[in-house]
């Protein structure tokens, strides 16, 4: 855990919002060794004091609420440092790496470097190449060097095969860290624990016992200033090919062998190729795609996808996505997966809805029409637990059945606060934990299967804008699963789920 933390575009957003408040949390909870320090390399000219003044009033801004007091603030801060940098530039990097080693003889780092890519993706061939053109990745045995990198992870399959080639030809797949934040999630880790650890969930977990199960994380938020990016990859690149298979594939997965990283990944990745493949036919049947117009959020008028800054106004960007996927294997044939997520939509929740069958239509349901199926709500955020629903007798002299939940929230007590993801993922990429990672194979198997969507949706007009802000989505997504019979978790009203 001794290293240095070397951020290439630290003076960004990423680094901002989510590193230093991330740092900060784990120095306040003991996690971070004494041999450790943070550099921030950027383009701007930029003091120690400067980028320190900053990175205080960021986690100030930022951080998740801590018991921490401005001594604890200034000390973590005395570790971290600025380090100008044209990234282009390949004699820089020979005074980098001077400067790195000086700083390995301050803080006893031995040469450990967790380099974190928090840069545009078009920067990440030339860093790599120039770190290692430097000599600044060896990987002797006496010390290691790890990169880290935000997604995107290309844009389709072939810019990823060809992204990772570059990547791979100078940190080995296992100094590779792939950051897909969602896994980082509590909830996400606890999705495993709750399946494998209960004798209540797992022999119910197939499609004996279970109808179907939603996926949802829906957001109220725009595309802020975030257009330009946006615009190319849409909510079918932003968040199904990365997030909301991860949680498809938590869900779905075998129980692994064992609780090892690759025992884990292995499993993963056979659900990925396991889905069935999206012909251009189930494509149009099967996906809908949405992109917000006007609307109201919280009460406020908002505007579309289209008039929202450094994005055309003509654009077809995807800001909405619903889907149902089926996963070809013993357990799963036959239960479909509908996937939804979207921007500007009525709330932020993500959460994982398991729908149980229905009892065979004898006694109480023979009695008394409507019973509701069984329900198990994951909730991944804001609110993160698990609740439960089942049937039981309504108190009173009549023979009426209600639904009633069992409900454990683990985020509701005042003082607990959840890790943000990036305090996981940054303290396991410093331990050489890559469990929480995404291994090559899962970003290949994503994109192939989003590709095959991509593809259709590329030869077709669709009809944007298809939603006001602030609704649910397209009417398209209400009928893709109504049209089997099912409804939406949170459009089905009077209801105890
Ligand atoms: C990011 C996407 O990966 O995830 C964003 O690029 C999205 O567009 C975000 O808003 C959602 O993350 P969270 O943690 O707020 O659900």
């Amino acid at each position: 855990m001794d290293c240095l933390l070397v951020i290439f575009g630290g003076t960004g957003d990423l680094a901002h919002r989510k590193l230093y408040p991330a740092v900060y949390n784990l120095f306040l909870s003991g996690q971070l060794s004494q041999h450790f320090a943070v550099v921030s390399v950027g383009r701007r000219d930029k003091t120690d004091e400067e980028f320190r003044r900053d990175a205080v009033e960021a986690i100030k801004k930022f951080s998740r609420p801590n018991s921490g007091t401005d001594e604890d603030l200034n000390a973590v801060v005395s570790r971290f440092y600025y380090y100008k940098l044209d990234i282009s530039d390949s004699y820089g990097y020979v005074g980098l790496k001077e400067y790195l080693s000086r700083l390995d003889d301050r803080y006893g780092t031995q040469g450990n470097r967790l380099y974190y890519l928090a840069v545009a993706p078009e920067h990440f061939k030339t860093i790599v190449q120039h770190l290692k053109s430097a000599g600044m990745v060896v990987n002797d045995g006496l010390s290691w060097q790890r990169l880290i990198i935000e997604k995107p992870f290309g844009s389709d399959l072939s810019s990823a095969i060809a992204l990772n080639n570059v990547i791979t030809s100078v940190f080995s797949e296992r100094h590779v860290y792939r950051i897909d934040h969602y896994l980082g999630k509590e909830m996400l880790q606890n999705i495993m624990t709750i399946r494998f650890a209960n004798a209540l969930f797992e022999p119910l977990w197939n499609n004996k016992y279970i109808d179907h199960v939603q996926i949802i994380s829906s957001e109220t938020k725009g595309v802020e200033n975030r257009g330009p990016y946006y615009e190319k990859a849409g909510a079918l690149r932003d968040m199904i090919q990365n997030h909301m298979l991860q949680l498809l594939m938590l869900t779905a997965m075998e129980p692994p062998a064992q609780l090892d990283t690759e025992s884990i990944r292995d499993e993963k990745v056979k659900v990925l190729k396991s889905l069935s493949e999206m012909t251009p036919a189930k494509v149009r049947w099967d996906v809908v795609r949405g992109q917000y117009g006007r609307g109201y959020i919280d009460g406020k008028p908002v505007v579309g996808y289209r008039e929202e800054s450094r994005v055309s106004p003509f654009s077809n960007t995807e800001t909405f996505v619903a889907m149902k996927v089926e996963i070809e294997n013993f357990r799963w044939g036959g239960v479909p997966f509908y996937l939804l997520t979207g921007k500007r939509l009525s709330e932020k929740f993500t959460e994982i809805v398991i729908q149980f069958i229905s009892l065979p239509e004898v006694l109480y349901f023979k009695e008394l029409k409507g019973l509701k199926p069984n329900t198990l709500l994951i909730r991944i955020q804001p609110r993160e637990g698990v609740e439960l629903y089942f049937n039981a007798k309504k108190p009173g002299v009549k023979n009426e059945i209600i639904q009633v939940g069992m409900d454990f929230c683990q985020n509701c007590a005042v003082d607990a606060v959840s890790p943000d993801a990036y305090e996981r993922l940054l303290l396991d990429a410093m331990k050489g934990d890559s469990a929480l990672f995404t291994r090559w194979d899962e970003v290949e198997y994503a994109w192939r299967f989003v590709d095959n969507i991509a593809k259709v949706w590329a030869e077709e007009e669709p009809d944007f804008p298809n939603y006001p802000a602030g609704t649910w989505g397209p009417p398209a997504a209400r009928e893709l699963i109504e049209r089997d019979g099912r409804r939406w978790k949170m459009m089905e009203s009077g209801n105890a789920v």
